[in-house]
């Protein structure tokens, strides 16, 4: 996937979509009583979702295959002194950090069409959490035309077109989280979205 962060971070889209799972989270996650959680965000990108997250929570661990956005990820580091990047396709454990693998919320936006293999990342997601801790994983769903949501010269690293809501629920629940909720995020609820984007929830036990 080639990705020019700049171009990222300039595209009012990009930010509309990062700023609308900010607020599906706010609704689903209880972000008041956040203020120690560590928090992983996996595909971080160029860090629109951390830094809306960052004011709410203790740090956060963003990781992300792509050299170009971990670095675009870690200049931000001067505003938002609570973020870190690293540069990871993230497999295992003990990929991280070694004083940094359990975290209190695992967060994800617009990622999870591009893993290959759901169910190892939300399982190692639930491996990371301290029991009680939250996953909220944010992408659009799979309809009659959500292939058309990536232009077509835009398609290298796409795995899906969109989520599966009884697939994610299935996912989450194999995997071991409780209170699931796989829903349509409040925006698209009340407008007329042409790609729907869901809110995946669960806890760890
Ligand atoms: C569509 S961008 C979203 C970036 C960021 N989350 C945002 O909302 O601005 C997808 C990101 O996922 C990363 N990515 C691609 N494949 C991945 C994988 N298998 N695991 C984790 N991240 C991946 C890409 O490098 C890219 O930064």
């Amino acid at each position: 996937m080639d990705i020019e962060p700049k171009k990222w971070d300039d595209n009012p889209k990009h930010v509309e979509a990062a700023e609308r799972a900010y607020q599906a989270i706010q609704s689903s996650i209880p972000l008041s009583s956040a203020s120690q959680w560590n928090v992983l965000e996996i595909g971080c990108g160029t860090g629109l979702l951390s830094m809306r997250l960052s004011p709410r929570v203790k740090n956060i661990l963003g990781v992300d295959p792509s050299s170009q956005m971990i670095s675009a990820f870690n200049k931000k580091k001067e505003q938002y002194s609570n973020i870190d990047g690293v540069e990871v396709l993230l497999e295992r454990e003990d990929q991280l950090p070694q004083d940094q693998r359990r975290f209190d919320f695992v967060a994800s936006h617009l990622v999870f069409h591009h893993i290959p293999n759901m169910y190892g990342t939300i399982h190692l997601s639930h491996t990371l959490l301290h029991p009680g801790g939250h996953i909220a994983i944010s992408d659009f769903q799979k309809t009659t035309h959500s292939e058309l949501f990536h232009p077509k010269d835009k398609m290298e690293g796409v795995e899906r077109h969109g989520i599966n809501v009884e697939e994610m629920e299935d996912l989450l629940h194999k995997a071991g989280f409780v209170d699931v909720s796989v829903k349509l995020d409040k925006e698209t609820e009340e407008g007329m979205m042409s790609f729907p984007f869901l809110l995946c929830t669960g806890r760890k036990a």
